[in-house]
């Protein structure tokens, strides 16, 4: 779609430093294994959307425009905005190993082109490389966070595993689940960048609830795109989380009008023409358009949090995300 290209168009104002980020990245990725690069060199190829180092990139200028009207990116929340992509990236080679992927961004997954256990092995790379380049920054804080967010993406990746939990905590369940696959690595980078950015207490707090709301509202409407779009939209195959047992918020809502779902969702959507039922009762069931209810909540209470900061082009390109991420359609 066009995006007019105005003075708070977030792709304008970081396109210069994010077209050069997978060739920063793929610096770090120097083992002298050759395969071991290639590997893990796979996902790094410009084709990712760079959601989060946009949205670090911009928290960091807006941080520092209110901080010290100096908006330059300082070269330590430059290794922010490289990391929070390396960590994402690493999780998503070991997610398409767990999920048994065939694509991802319109090409053979890494796990289908290079098998798993090189695949494993290049993620673990991935992640040792990135670990490094923070460690290399001396500050501890931002190591503990980052050390967090890693802690958070397995923990996420293993509530995914189960859903024996009683209806009355599943939607619980499912926030927390939401907020440590996804939302933890944008709201501890946010604050990262302002931990760098020598911002007060209170800004540092800003960021970080301005990247835990917008990181909310992004995995739900990753979970409502999976029933409602195509696979050739997405460059992944959509509809896999019913096949993969996960009931999302789309689900979630439609089971209260349809409690039926209950039995489905308990046993994984493993019986028969369980996967087929539940997308069926999710179209009649006011599901998708209760989860955008609650995608824009999220997405207006970061809004709220971003508003708090001076004004300034990245403000108001932060603010710009969050409407995009809305309307996406990939
Ligand atoms: C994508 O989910 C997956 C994640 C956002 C996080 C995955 C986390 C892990 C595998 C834990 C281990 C990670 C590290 C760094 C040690 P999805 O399957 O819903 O999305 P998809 O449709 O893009 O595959
Ligand atoms: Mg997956
Ligand atoms: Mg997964």
């Amino acid at each position: 779609s066009y995006t007019e290209k105005t003075h708070m168009d977030p792709h304008s104002l970081t396109e210069t430093h994010l077209s050069q980020l997978c060739e920063t990245i793929k610096k770090e990725l120097n083992s002298s294994i050759k395969p071991l690069r290639d590997v893990s060199q796979y996902y790094f190829d410009g084709q990712g959307k760079y959601i989060r180092p946009m949205i670090v990139l911009l928290t960091a200028e807006a941080c520092n425009t209110h901080t010290s009207k100096n908006r330059k990116i300082l070269p330590s929340q430059t290794t922010v905005v490289m990391v929070s992509e390396m960590i994402h990236t690493a999780s998503l080679v070991h997610d398409d190993v767990i999920d048994g992927a065939d694509t991802r961004r319109g090409k053979t997954s890494v796990n289908k082109m290079f098998g798993e256990r090189m695949s494993v092995l290049a993620a673990d790379y991935i992640l040792a490389c990135a670990s490094q380049a923070l460690a290399k920054l001396g500050n501890s804080e931002v190591v503990e966070l980052l050390a967090r967010v890693v802690d958070d993406l397995v923990k996420g990746e293993f509530m995914q595993l189960g859903s024996k939990e009683n209806p009355d905590e599943r939607f619980n369940h499912y926030l927390e689940k939401t907020y440590k696959k996804t939302a933890s690595l944008i709201a501890c980078c946010c604050k990262a960048v302002a931990v760098f950015g020598d911002c007060d207490p209170e800004v540092q707090e800003i960021a970080f609830q301005y990247g835990r709301n917008i990181g909310m509202a992004f995995q739900v409407v990753d979970d409502i795109l999976d029933f409602i779009a195509s696979e050739g939209e997405m460059g992944k195959p959509t509809a896999t989380d019913l096949r993969l047992g996960l009931a999302t918020a789309p689900v979630l809502f439609a089971c209260e009008q349809y409690p039926d779902l209950n039995a489905l969702i308990m046993r994984r959507f493993k019986g028969p023409n369980d996967v087929e039922e539940a997308r069926e009762a999710v179209y009649k069931s006011d599901g998708i358009a209760r989860s955008y209810t609650l995608a824009s909540q999220y997405a207006k209470e970061a809004v709220k949090q971003i508003n708090k900061l001076s004004s300034s082009s990245q403000r108001d390109a932060l603010i710009t995300i969050t409407q995009q991420i809305l309307q996406r359609r990939k």
